[in-house]
């Protein structure tokens, strides 16, 4: 199975991002699968400059299927742009925008409705890890977040919201612990896909994530801004 990278801009990125991306070398994803997940109001733009190896990703999708819902972007929509990757349930989606398990839940459906490829996001916060209750309340995030649904495809990422920031220090053991206990639960739960990590990935930390045998790939928020980017998936081959 090929190893994963997917960036995230987030709210950032411009035209000069975009030129980056495009300096970044073909040899450097070789052998990998690649997306980027851009601001809506770049997508169209993604789907048609990003070179054939980097898939266009949204960094959300409307829980409803279309109608009268100001602002959103509905995944008939995505299809339609031919984006491949969404990612769904961020923390920073969960936190600032009151996403709950269950728009999460009916998010993952319209990806499966369309086709789309749907990488869903859990992750506890520092609070709740110190506590101990980290393993419950991640079993119980990501079996509210498929919302039931049985032999579901879905990729997960791992992303502890304590360790996204870009900078910030992580601890390989508990990288490697998680992401074998959430392989347990998919199986559990009937769920099919692949296991990422994300948070404060790096050139420097890659590596070392890489190499843990239940991650399948990556999700890159601040380093893919920059070629950073490129150099991290060089180094996952
Ligand atoms: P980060 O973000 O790489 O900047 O920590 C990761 C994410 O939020 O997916």
């Amino acid at each position: 199975m090929k190893k994963i990278i997917g960036g995230n801009w987030k709210e950032s990125g411009n035209g000069d991002t975009f030129k980056m991306l495009s300096e970044l070398k073909e040899e450097q994803f070789q052998g990998l699968e690649a997306f980027v997940a851009v601001p809506s109001i770049y997508i169209a733009r993604a789907c048609r400059e990003f070179p054939a190896y980097l898939s266009t990703a949204a960094q959300d999708v409307s829980t409803y299927a279309d109608g009268a819902y100001t602002g959103e972007v509905s995944a008939g929509m995505l299809k339609e742009h031919a984006v491949k990757y969404v990612i769904i349930g961020h923390s920073e989606r969960r936190i600032h925008f009151g996403e709950e398990d269950s728009d999460i839940a009916q998010k993952l459906r319209r990806c499966l409705e369309y086709g789309l490829c749907a990488v869903l996001c859990i992750g506890e916060t520092a609070e709740c890890r110190n506590t101990g209750q980290h393993r419950a309340f991640l079993y119980n995030e990501l079996k509210a977040s498929v919302g039931g649904s049985h032999k579901v495809e879905v990729d997960i990422a791992y992303e502890p919201i304590w360790a996204i920031g870009g900078s910030r220090e992580i601890d390989i053991e508990q990288i490697k612990e998680i992401t074998q206990e959430i392989r347990k639960w998919m199986v559990d739960l009937e769920i099919t896909g692949r296991v990422l990590y994300g948070g404060s990935v790096n050139i420097k930390n890659i590596r070392q994530i890489i190499n843990i045998e239940s991650v399948d790939g990556v999700l890159v928020g601040n380093a893919a801004l920059s070629s950073e980017f490129g150099e991290i998936a060089s180094n996952m081959h």
